[in-house]
């Protein structure tokens, strides 16, 4: 793993649009994309330069189950607003939250995955390591399923809701083992809560109790941290 330690969330956002415009000038065409808070600096670099991405396809790692475009807490709607209606791609895939039938829409979207191979895939981490919403438990090499969110992310989550009974408790997510198909995996992680979980991917044992330590098997990740999460590094 190459580990970039940056000064703040902003100076992240920089060096992960490096690695996303370098990749592109030199052939990538499909990013795997995230959203959260941590990816935002990162959209920003990517509204801000003038870099095309009208050739460029794009496939969100998650959903809400329940939740469609027009909902302002689905996923669909916060890449449309803090990315896609500024900066337009060739397509965007995010999956279908509003799709009840979870057999069908996992299938769909594994397709989807496999048809447009990720060249960069971009990935925060939540504070229990989960990847995706692959929480702790999930397979290492599992592709799109339907998840139940653990307290802890619902808990993580609630920021972004009214209240926490709002939080939707299923996710259709992208699996540990579809994620790995991703030729080159940046992930980013901002703030001393993030401080344990960034120790563990990078220093623990490979286990399914710490999803992103799963990356220690993929040859080509880069981690760009700030200051307070990379505290626990040793
Ligand atoms: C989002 C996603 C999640 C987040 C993680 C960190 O699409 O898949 O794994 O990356 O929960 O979230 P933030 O960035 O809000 O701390």
């Amino acid at each position: 793993m190459n580990i970039i330690v940056v000064k703040d969330n902003a100076a992240g956002g920089k060096k992960a649009f490096e690695i996303i415009k370098n990749g592109i000038e030199n052939g990538a065409k499909v990013l795997g994309l995230a959203t959260g808070s941590t990816p935002i600096s990162l959209y920003n670099e990517m509204i801000a330069n003038d870099l095309d991405f009208s050739d460029i396809t794009s496939v969100n790692l998650d959903e809400y189950v329940g939740l469609g475009e027009d909902d302002d807490q689905s996923y669909r709607y916060f890449m449309n607003e803090h990315l896609f209606n500024k900066k337009p791609f060739k397509e965007t895939f995010v999956p279908d939250g509003k799709n009840p039938n979870a057999e069908e829409e996992t299938a769909r979207y594994e397709k989807i995955v496999d048809e447009h191979p990720i060249d960069i895939q971009i990935l925060g981490i939540g504070v229990n390591g989960h990847i995706g919403f692959n929480e702790p438990g999930s397979p290492l090499d599992g592709t799109t399923s339907k998840v139940a969110l653990t307290q802890s992310t619902i808990d993580a989550n609630a920021r972004f809701f009214a209240n926490e009974d709002d939080v939707p408790r299923f996710a259709y997510s992208m699996g540990i083992g579809s994620i790995m198909k991703g030729k080159k995996i940046v992930l980013m992680a901002y703030g001393e809560n993030k401080a344990d979980a960034v120790k563990e991917m990078v220093e623990g044992p490979v286990t399914t109790h710490l999803p992103a330590s799963a990356l220690q098997n993929h040859t080509d990740v880069t981690i760009i941290v700030d200051e307070a999460a990379a505290s626990k590094l040793s």
